[in-house]
């Protein structure tokens, strides 16, 4: 890879995009194998530094990480010297002390990430597993090797080397407060994707200039669209400090991605597939009609958000030049 953290996917050329996918299918083959291991980080460690509570996230890095035979230091901000005032800056010195080759970085403010790659305070590779409502590099990667496995289920062609070029994604909901959907409308749209916003107007940015996608406030119109994917995100009341819509009924009404909805594209024939990041508020925007279809992809986002963090330790720990050949153990 060209680049020695993942900080944002605004960094991902084309070509970054398509190997790290390349490389997660990859590792997919790992993961579906009786022995899940290969020895390629063997004697390096990572570190999963979260300052902000998180389940997938966290335990998808560490199997990841294990998956690659490197030894892993979890280290949470709950219970730890975080919580007695320890600066980022002393956190990361003393996980250098510890001879961290990745730090694996979750924080509630956005450049906290950028912050410890550009500080001088550590050597190691960084990267971003969510920072504010910035970026959530490998969710959009994890979200875009979903997208080609879809699109090669479809097709029939195999996804190495794929892109999205002519995929319609529509993102729905809570942009305003959501990494998910900054770093997928570049990511997506990167590799080709025609990206679709749909949320009501407060739950959009004010400056949405520059942003490589369309916007809409409509989403019946935009399902009528028959897209490839509709990605729903949680409504993220944790960061919202004021009302942004009249009610949760009026919402889901408006924004949710409702059984009616579900039947409506059955009826059409769309091929729509259902995504979201987790954890899901079901009967908010998403119904259990949506989630739990067999249109959805919410689980093997998971499953496949384990290859892609295998894929991007592999590729900033080991380099460019070997490959993980997983026939070799
Ligand atoms: C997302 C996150 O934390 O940004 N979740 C995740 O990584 N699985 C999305 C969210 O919290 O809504």
């Amino acid at each position: 890879m060209r680049v020695k953290h993942l900080l944002s996917t605004t960094d991902l050329s084309y070509a970054d995009a398509v190997r790290i996918l390349d490389t997660a299918d990859q590792m997919a083959a790992v993961s579906s194998r009786e022995v899940k291991k290969l020895p390629a980080l063997r004697g390096r460690t990572v570190v999963n530094l979260f300052f902000e509570d998180s389940t997938r996230t966290r335990i998808s890095f560490e199997t990841a990480a294990k998956r690659l035979s490197a030894d892993v230091i979890n280290f949470s901000a709950k219970g730890s010297s975080v919580s007695k005032g320890e600066s980022l800056k002393d956190t990361a010195q003393t996980l250098m002390a510890m001879s961290a080759d990745a730090v694996v970085i979750r924080h509630g403010s956005s450049g906290a990430p950028q912050q410890l790659a550009d500080s001088g305070w550590i050597d190691a590779a960084v990267v971003n597993a969510g920072d504010g409502k910035h970026a959530h590099p490998t969710q959009a990667l994890l979200d875009a090797m979903t997208l080609r496995r879809v699109r090669s289920r479809a097709t029939g062609v195999a996804s190495t080397g794929m892109d999205l070029e002519d995929m319609h994604v529509v993102i729905v909901g809570d942009v305003l407060h959501s990494r998910v959907a900054r770093s997928n409308v570049w990511l997506l749209s990167t590799l080709g994707a025609r990206v679709t916003l749909v949320a009501p107007p407060t739950l959009l940015p004010v400056a949405l200039t520059g942003w490589p996608c369309e916007v809409s406030y409509d989403l019946d119109a935009v399902l009528a669209e028959a897209p490839d994917a509709v990605m729903m995100l949680r409504l993220q009341r944790e960061r919202m400090n004021a009302a942004f819509f009249p009610s949760e009924a009026e919402y889901t009404r408006g924004w949710g991605l409702t059984a009616q909805r579900v039947r409506r594209l059955e009826e059409a024939g769309a091929p729509t597939v259902f995504m979201h990041p987790g954890p899901m508020n079901r009967g908010l925007e998403i119904s259990s009609e949506a989630a739990d279809s067999p249109r959805s992809t919410v689980l093997e986002q998971v499953a496949n958000g384990v290859s892609v963090r295998m894929a991007v330790l592999f590729l900033l720990l080991s380099g460019d030049e070997s490959s993980p050949n997983p026939s070799e153990n």
